[in-house]
């Protein structure tokens, strides 16, 4: 299987075999079971070999043009490429490529825009919110006072009138919108205007829809945010990685506040990375690849629908979609359990106004593998066949090797 640039060059198998059989195996694992995660994907092979590149060695503290190590030039090249790359792409003003994951993205907001102890008010945790997003656990909810909005019992939607009233309540410094599971578009025009009413700076963590943007397949935060945070490596398919996006009156606050107040040097060879994702993302293929990860996530949403789960808000607007597998006997713990045997990889996440756990699942890597419509059916009929105790995981678990053969994600 060809996987990696080194791995190809056989260069790790001659020195240190026990960490080539770890790549190998994951690699394996990657190819034959169903990656079903609604934050992963399958980065190009151009991508690996950036983030496999000697760009890895450079120590590059600070921004082109004005590091603090010497012999820079060259990886200056790299970050203005990325730079220029990202603007173009999300029509921003400014694009802060440095941060090292989503929530060093996030965290970079906040530095550049709140003093500890300031209102926040974002999505609550149980509803989709991100770590970030002010749990107890992080540094976002030990520094500042987060209030949480919800989503509508019923519909499983936003509840805008409730966040216009807490927004009033509570005059927060900034609201954030974004979520690690809602399933549908969020009107960012709203958000905007909540956060005028109430003198608030509106920060969108994107981390998932953005890929999304790039192919044209979701709103664009951009003209609407002061500041737009973003992983890198979601339905955008580049490193694993995040960035800033911003207008040109905040760009140094989130310059400084992302490189010298959160972080260190730069990861050249990820920012690298990042560039040749931008340069893929920008065009006419990705965004057919966008528009097809929205088709199958919707087809996968009337297929579970149809063998009984719940589907939240009844479908999808992007690429993940969560679903109560209650209604056949299982919780999400177990559900995701008995799939994982069956070669079938999700995530569980909260389900609002329950106390049960749901499950996660999105579409951005197998199509990136190229299945379609007819796959996903399958695997609606295979998860959920699994889930019901009606097929047994370890032959599912053949049929998955079997279905996954015919859509290797790095072909030979
Ligand atoms: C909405 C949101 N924000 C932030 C993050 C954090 O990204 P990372 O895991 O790269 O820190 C995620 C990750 O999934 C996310 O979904």
């Amino acid at each position: 299987m060809t996987v990696t640039p080194a791995i190809e060059a056989d260069v790790l198998r001659r020195q240190d075999p026990e960490l080539a059989d770890v790549l190998l195996g994951e690699s394996e694992r990657q190819a034959t079971t169903l990656q079903l995660i609604a934050a992963e994907n399958f980065t190009s092979p151009a991508v690996l070999a950036a983030l496999g590149s000697p760009l890895a060695n450079k120590y590059a503290e600070g921004y082109p043009g004005a590091r603090h190590h010497g012999g820079c030039e060259i990886v200056d090249v790299a970050e203005r490429l990325a730079v220029e790359r990202a603007k173009a792409l999300f029509g921003a003003e400014h694009a802060n490529v440095q941060s090292h994951s989503g929530s060093s993205a996030v965290l970079a907001a906040y530095a550049a825009l709140l003093r500890p102890g300031d209102t926040v008010l974002a999505l609550g945790l149980p509803h989709g919110g991100h770590l970030t997003h002010g749990s107890p656990a992080n540094f976002s909810g030990r520094w500042f006072y987060f209030v949480g909005y919800g989503v509508d019992a019923e519909t499983g939607l936003l509840d805008h009138d409730q966040i216009r009233a807490l927004a009033r309540a509570h005059r927060p410094k900034a609201i954030v919108c974004g979520s690690i599971a809602y399933p549908r578009h969020i009107d960012y025009a709203f958000f905007r205007d909540v956060a005028d009413e109430v003198g608030a700076y509106l920060i969108a963590d994107a981390a998932h829809p953005i890929g999304l943007v790039a192919g044209k397949a979701a709103p664009n935060p951009v003209p609407y945010a002061d500041i737009v945070c973003a992983t890198t490596h979601k339905v955008l398919r580049g490193p694993r990685g995040g960035m800033v996006l911003c207008g040109s009156e905040l760009a140094e606050r989130v310059d400084r506040a992302v490189f010298p107040f959160t972080q260190g040097g730069a990861q050249m060879h990820t920012i690298a990375a990042k560039a040749v994702a931008f340069a893929e993302a920008a065009t006419e293929d990705f965004v057919r690849y966008a528009h097809q990860v929205v088709t199958n996530a919707r087809m996968l949403a009337v297929a579970l629908a149809a063998e009984g789960l719940a589907v939240t808000t009844g479908g999808t607007d992007t690429h993940l979609l969560t679903a109560d597998p209650a209604p056949l006997g299982v919780d999400g713990r177990t559900a995701r359990g008995r799939l994982a045997a069956a070669g079938i990889v999700l995530d569980c996440c909260a389900l609002p106004h329950d106390d049960t756990r749901g499950l996660r699942l999105g579409t951005a890597a197998v199509t990136t593998q190229g299945m379609r419509e007819p796959e996903m059916a399958r695997v609606a009929m295979l998860l959920a066949g699994v889930l019901r105790g009606d097929l047994e995981p370890a032959r599912t678990r053949e049929e998955v090797r079997e279905l996954t053969a015919g859509f290797p994600p790095y072909p030979a």
